[in-house]
């Protein structure tokens, strides 16, 4: 039987064909990353510079010998490689599962192209049944919990998980997402949120979807 590891391991395997020798490359967080970053090294392609999402992934790609540059210092990036925690069909996602959301989005609005990389029980049709992850500066935490009450979601604490830059996760539950675009520029404007997991606004442009049958290469 195919696990759900088996289908991540497949698709971090497929994303190698986006990696173009000499080039910056975007690296994101998680555990399918995880296994693309284990791809990487084993394929031993001549990548030897990245920009990377989080301290979990700039650690793994240090340790195979891959410098991670400050994104300040990039000019181009021609590919961003990350996984998601739901896709729907118009390529807009829920990040954010992994804490990272918030440089995330800064990586992606810098990349040329985002390749999202994810097995098949990420693929939704409505986007919400995963929680919406919300990352908030924590003194902002109760007024912005009670802001998204009012919108219709559960916010929930992720007690004991402080970002990489220091802030504090709402997990909202309860949305159905029909609109993400509008939802996403409507959490940004409650004060005290500095990112939300919704990357609707710049979605992915490829994704890599790995199921039973394979990986299949969709575009937007
Ligand atoms: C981290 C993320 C991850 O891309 C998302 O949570 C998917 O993770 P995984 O590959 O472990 O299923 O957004 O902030």
């Amino acid at each position: 039987m195919t696990t759900q590891d088996d289908l991540k391991r497949q698709v971090a395997q497929s994303a190698l064909r986006f990696v173009r020798a000499g080039q910056v490359l975007g690296v994101g967080t998680g555990s399918t990353v995880d296994l693309f970053i284990d791809a990487l090294a084993a394929a031993k392609l001549d990548v030897k510079q990245a920009v990377s999402s989080s301290e979990r992934s700039t650690a793994k790609l240090t340790a195979i010998g891959i410098e991670v540059l400050d994104l300040n210092d990039v000019d181009e990036l021609p590919v961003y490689i990350d996984g998601a925690d739901e896709i729907d069909g118009g390529f807009h996602m829920i990040k954010g599962g992994g804490a990272a959301l918030t440089r995330e989005k800064i990586i992606a609005a810098v990349a040329k192209t985002f390749v999202c990389i994810a097995d098949a029980s990420k693929r939704v049709e409505v986007l919400g049944r995963f929680p919406l992850p919300v990352e908030v500066v924590p003194m902002a935490r109760a007024h912005v919990a009670r802001e998204l009450a009012r919108l219709g979601g559960r916010p929930v604490w992720r007690q004991g998980v402080v970002t990489d830059n220091g802030n504090v996760i709402l997990d909202v539950h309860g949305l159905s997402i029909t609109e993400p675009v509008a939802t996403e520029s409507r959490i940004d404007r409650i004060v005290g949120v500095v990112t939300n997991g919704l990357f609707a606004a710049r979605g992915a442009d490829v994704l890599l979807l790995g199921s039973a049958d394979g990986v299949r290469e969709l575009r937007r």
